[in-house]
This record gives C-alpha cells, structure tokens and sequence, in this order.
C-alpha cells in the first residue's frame, strides 16, 4: 500500500493507493465523518459505475457502521453545471446531511469537481473524500482541492446545455478532501481512450520533475494497459507525488502551481476547435509537443528531448500531431483567449533541458508559430 501524506495550511489528509482500497473506503470514511461528529454519508457516483465499483464503495460504507445514501450523478461536461449542484444540494437536504456528514466523491473528474464543489458550499462546507476511478482523476483531478462546474449561458438550471454554451470551470473553490482513496483495479473498466488521457498527465507530470521517469512509462507500457496492479500503482504513486509536491509548495495557485499547466495553453485552443474531435488528455498530448518545441525553438532542450518525447507519446498511441490541418490564424486567436496569454502576450510554461519547466513570459508570436505548424498546423 502507498500512503502519501498531504500537509496543507487547509490541513493534513491522506492518499491511500493500494489495488482492492475500496474496501477499506468505509473505516477511512467512518474516521473522517467520527473527527466532526457525524455518521451519515452521502456517495455520489457517475452513474456509469454506480451499479459496478458504486455497490462495492457503498457496501464498504455500510459495513463501516456509516448511514450511507447513494446518489447516482450522470458525468457529461454538459452537466457539469450549477443546476446539477443544486439537484445535489436538494438530495442532501433530504437525506439530512448535517455538517459532520461526509460526502464521498467517486468517479472522474467530472463527478469529483461536481460533488466537491457541493461538499464546499453546502452548509458552508462539509467534510469531503474523493474516490477517483478514471486515472486522470486519480493523477490530476482528485489532487489540490479544486472543485467547480461549467457556467451554462441561457437555458434553465438542470437542462443540458450544448458545449457552445459553456464557460468551462468558471466558477468553482478550493475544497481539499479529508482523504482520497486510490483503487487502480477500478481502471480495469475504463474505456482505453480515457485510460490514454490519463496517461497524458503522467507524462507531463514525470516532464515537470525528472524527464528520465518518462522512460518507465515507455517500458511499462504494455504492463500498464493489461492493468497490472503493481504497475499501474507505481505508476500513479509517482504522478500523485510530483502533482502533490507542487500543490503542497503553492496551496492556492498563486505562482509555481501553474507550471502544473504545461502543455495546457496549445491544449486549451485545440479543444476549441470542437471538429476536431479532441479528449482533453489526448490535446495536453499534442501539447506537450508543442511546448517542447517551443522550448527547442528558444535553445531550452536540444532537439533530441523534442524528439524523445514524440516517440513515447506516439508509442503508447496518444497524438502528437492535429488528426487533421487546421489554419494558424484560428490557433493563434483561440490561444490570445486563454486566461494564462495576459494581455495579448504569451505566458507559457516551458520544459528546461535539465528537467522541470519555468513560466516564461513574452513568447514571441514566431516562436508559438513554429510550434503549432510543428505539430500540423496548416500555414
Ligand atoms: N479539479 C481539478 O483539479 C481538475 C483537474 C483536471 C481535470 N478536471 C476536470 O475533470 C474532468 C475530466 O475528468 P475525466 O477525464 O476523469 O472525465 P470524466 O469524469 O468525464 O470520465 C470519463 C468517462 O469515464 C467514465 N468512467 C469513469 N470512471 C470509470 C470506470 N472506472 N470505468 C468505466 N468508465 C468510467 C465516465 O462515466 C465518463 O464517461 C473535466 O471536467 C476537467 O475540467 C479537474
């Protein structure tokens, strides 16, 4: 088992990663809920897994002597939005939850920004678990306590609203959990293509610590995809460390937090550009790329790190290149509407040749260029 203790001004907590850690999701909980006098749990659960690793959380919570209410919540950007917080916000008033229960979070990031921005607002906050079951929650999403939902323009609270609509992750607060339990044996039904946007943040976690973790990830590989517990528990040990690390130095995103977004600005205007048909995972992907360029572009790494990195994200079938062209000038104008380009000028994040990565200001435009035809952008 691989417990990772998080100190934080917010206070301590614990990250338990261990194949079969669902089962002691209850004793874990029942600790959490005994700290603030409470013995109530609410488990919301993407509904896609509720009737799977959901009946196993919720039998772990039970058997912990926990009231235990379950609510199913459906994982779609389109809901990931205020009217789905206040249907939460109406099941937990009808299962009295007061301010010791404790509200356990399972699924991807979607569920755990969702239910952990409810857990941070209800009644001014109430205690908050997370149980990540895809591996980009579990590497990423589950770690630094933020949670929020989409600002959906027009419509009516609760209706999908169309993606055009949305103003992603707009509004939101920092919530940080009591605990976060880790079960890798959950990833064994998730579909491939999120199991590889996960792996895109561990390669940009392992590129912003020690560029030489990036070669197990290449030999792992196959080990990986046939969900070997041992490895897939190595694997996330280590990226939950580098993320924790950062999050535990800059609690509240005020400078080096943000390195956490390389890759992020190129990946940002890609998802934009909705024809293309991008997961998030799949643009930091190619986003990676494009900043390695960039920083081969400005002498930072030599063209072999550029390379490198290419070859492992093509190896484990990630992109690293647009599927398709897609005009400069359509990349460049989505990228001045990202909020890290401050004032018209360029903030990224690039990779050093030693490791790690800085926030360099004031790209030039022919630099950022370069890169995005280096990745397929049409001229
Ligand atoms: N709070 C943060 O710091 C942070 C960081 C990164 C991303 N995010 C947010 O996370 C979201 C993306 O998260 P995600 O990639 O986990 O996506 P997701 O929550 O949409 O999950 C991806 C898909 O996998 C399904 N699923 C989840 N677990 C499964 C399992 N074990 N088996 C089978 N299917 C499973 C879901 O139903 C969904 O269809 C975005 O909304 C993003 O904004 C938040």
């Amino acid at each position: 088992m691989r417990i990772i203790d998080i100190k934080l001004a917010a206070g301590a907590y614990v990250i338990t990663i261990e194949a079969g850690a669902l089962a002691t999701l209850g004793a874990i909980t029942l600790t959490v809920a005994a700290h603030g006098g409470g013995r109530k749990a609410m488990l919301v659960v993407d509904e896609a897994i509720a009737g799977t690793h959901g009946v196993i959380a919720a039998q772990s919570l039970a058997a912990a002597g926990l009231e235990v209410v379950t609510e199913p919540l459906h994982a779609s950007e389109s809901r990931k939005t205020l009217g789905s917080v206040r249907l939460l916000y109406e099941a937990m008033m009808a299962a009295r939850l007061e301010r010791g229960s404790v509200l356990v979070a399972m699924g991807g990031g979607i569920v755990g920004d969702v239910a952990g921005f409810a857990a941070a607002t209800y009644m001014r906050g109430i205690p908050l678990v997370q149980v990540p079951t895809t591996l980009l929650a579990m590497v990423d999403a589950s770690i630094g306590g933020k949670t929020g939902v989409n600002l959906e323009l027009g419509g009516h609270a609760g209706e999908a609203v169309s993606e055009a609509r949305l103003v992603k992750n707009l509004i939101g607060a920092f919530w940080q959990p009591r605990a976060v339990v880790i079960d890798p044996r959950v990833l064994r039904t998730l579909p491939p293509r999120e199991f590889r946007c996960g792996l895109a943040e561990c390669i940009k976690h392992e590129l912003l610590s020690d560029r030489a973790l990036l070669k197990l990830i290449a030999e792992q590989h196959e080990v990986l995809e046939r969900h070997d517990d041992a490895a897939l528990a190595d694997l996330i040990g280590r990226s939950v460390r580098i993320k924790a690390a950062i999050v535990q130095r800059d609690e509240r995103e005020s400078g080096e937090r943000a390195l956490l977004n390389l890759g992020h600005t190129f990946a940002h205007a890609m998802e934009s550009v909705t024809a293309l048909g991008l997961k998030h995972g799949e643009a930091v992907a190619i986003g990676l790329c494009a900043a390695m360029g960039c920083a081969a572009s400005l002498g930072r790494v030599d063209a072999v790190h550029s390379e490198e990195l290419r070859q492992l994200i093509e190896s484990v079938h990630l992109p690293s290149r647009l599927p398709r062209p897609v005009p400069l000038r359509d990349l460049m104008l989505a990228m001045t509407h990202d909020k890290k380009v401050a004032d018209g000028r360029a903030r990224l994040i690039l990779p050093r040749r030693e490791g790690g990565a800085d926030i360099v200001n004031d790209v030039a435009d022919d630099v950022i260029r370069a890169a995005w035809r280096s990745i397929g952008a049409a001229p």
